[in-house]
């Protein structure tokens, strides 16, 4: 239904699937949706196709697109990324009045959504970046939501966002995640988590198939049994899906005809810099995105895998293998635990810096249902910061701290034949040396910082004594106190 003289609570700029499936959720839940597209083809098409849906009041300029909507107007973008991003907001903010919301619904880097924030208040709007997660299936059924910008905004905005949000157990998977930048900071950590997510299940998947030797559709099964215990997790249901897909054209398991270069648009990438950048060791997340680099860097491994780069001769698993099955599920537990530890820290760094006061709880609670991250183990995140809101690290919590105890030998065997087998595990095993790390009594870094002292006299602190100090190395090495 359209009605060109109801005033809308809520506009959606870009009618993409994304946006289409946005406005149709807005629409099927009660609300009067603005819609508005650059060409008017996809807005004619929308309401051909689902114009019975709710009510949607179409425009063809974005002045009549402004008009249309009820004050304080609020006009979600879901253009692409970047330029036009910045068009659109520039053409809203030129055509909306004071107290009018923009918001940013697309996978915006967090930096430019804190410019954006700046310069859209500086012309009396707000401006919400908000991370929306759950793919076009979550567009249109229930997405999780995270909202940042200015907290005023989240008055008028919370109630309409919460009306098309996922729903778990009676709470909308949708919060105000912190000012300017934070709602997509947030999300930038969401899909880094969601790129070591899908890599630990991949190395799962490779061990199973190339290590015990089994078929796509037999690993299929497997997947399907683990959906039903401590890994329940979105990813892992649409993981036995695809494993058990056969290719329409061939006949043959689907996963066999995909060429093996896997994609990606930047997000866990930005999420791997911000890490550095922040000086916090998200190594699952930046193997992840290694991993996908190197799977995609095509004629570096054609020429390795010509140039017969040695094997080694160690060819076969002296396991059995309903036991090899068990402790493969155990190690992709345990290295995607680290995984959502590290990137809880890398939300809790970036908070600190940018001084956003994000609350984990909040994102443990809005990750439950609608993401792609969801997972049935985020209710025990929860528990853990209600808990200890200050935990120094998730896998401290006394209930992972337990269940680590369980998964870190069979963690280990899995990470040696891995090794053992020459089949790549990067994340598996460089998790586990992260956890290592991370209990060890002693690092190697004394040593680095004896090499340090040596060619650059960057001095080091003792273990016994306050201080900073030096080793005259090239004189008659003698101990200084620079400080
Ligand atoms: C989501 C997804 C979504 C998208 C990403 C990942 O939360 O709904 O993360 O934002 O799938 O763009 O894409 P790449 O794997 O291409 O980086």
């Amino acid at each position: 239904m359209t009605d060109k003289n109801e005033l809308a609570q809520i506009g959606v700029v870009g009618l993409a699937v994304m946006g289409s499936n946005l406005a149709r959720n807005f629409a099927r839940n009660g609300n009067t949706v603005a819609v508005y597209n650059r060409s008017p083809e996809k807005t004619h098409a929308l309401i051909e196709a689902h114009g019975e849906e709710g009510n949607f009041v179409p425009s063809e300029t974005i002045e009549d697109f402004v008009a249309s909507l009820e004050r304080p107007r609020k006009a979600i973008i879901m253009v692409k990324a970047g330029k036009a991003t910045d068009a659109v907001i520039d053409q809203l903010a030129e055509a909306m009045d004071e107290g009018d919301v923009i918001i940013d619904g697309g996978n915006a880097l967090f930096t430019d959504t804190i410019r954006r924030e700046k310069d859209v208040a500086a012309r009396g709007k707000h401006f919400v970046g908000a991370g929306i997660s759950g793919g076009e299936e979550g567009a249109l059924n229930g997405p999780s939501i995270m909202p940042g910008g200015p907290k005023e905004s989240w008055e008028t905005l919370g109630p309409i966002l919460e009306s098309i949000a996922a729903n778990v157990d009676g709470t909308p998977c949708v919060t105000h995640i912190g000012p300017d930048g934070a709602g997509h900071f947030v999300k930038m950590v969401h899909n880094g988590i969601e790129y070591a997510d899908m890599q630990v299940i991949g190395e799962a998947y490779q061990l199973l198939r190339y290590g015990a030797g089994m078929e796509p559709a037999e690993i299929a099964e497997v997947f399907r049994e683990w959906n039903s215990g401590d890994l329940d997790s979105y990813l892992i249901e649409i993981t036995a899906e695809v494993l058990a897909q056969k290719d329409p054209e061939t006949g043959a398991p689907l996963v066999d005809v995909i060429v093996d270069a896997a994609g990606q648009k930047g997000t866990g990438r930005w999420t791997a810099i911000n890490g550095l950048e922040l000086g916090v060791p998200i190594t699952g997340i930046a193997e992840s995105v290694f991993a996908r680099a190197l799977s995609s860097s095509t004629a570096q491994r054609r020429a390795a895998q010509e140039g017969q780069l040695p094997a080694g001769t160690i060819k076969e698993l002296d396991v059995d293998k309903a036991a090899f099955i068990e402790d493969v599920r155990r190690a992709l537990y345990a290295a995607k635990l680290i995984a959502y530890s590290q990137g809880f820290d890398e939300i809790k760094a970036g908070s600190e810096e940018f001084g956003w006061d994000v609350d984990p709880r909040d994102l443990a609670t809005i990750w439950r249902g609608g993401c792609i991250i969801r997972a049935k183990f985020l209710d025990r995140i929860r528990a853990a910061y209600d808990k200890n809101a200050d935990l120094p690290a998730l896998i401290l919590d006394p209930y992972f701290k337990g269940e680590l105890e369980d998964l870190i030998d069979p963690w280990r065997r899995v990470v040696v034949a891995a090794t053992q087998l020459g089949l790549p595990a990067p994340v598996f095993a460089s998790s586990l040396s992260y956890y290592d790390s991370l209990r060890a009594e002693r690092l190697p870094a004394a040593l680095i910082q004896g090499q340090r002292d040596f060619f650059g006299a960057h001095t080091f602190k003792r273990t016994d004594k306050p201080g900073v100090f030096h080793i005259e190395w090239s004189g008659d090495r003698s101990l200084t106190q620079t400080d």
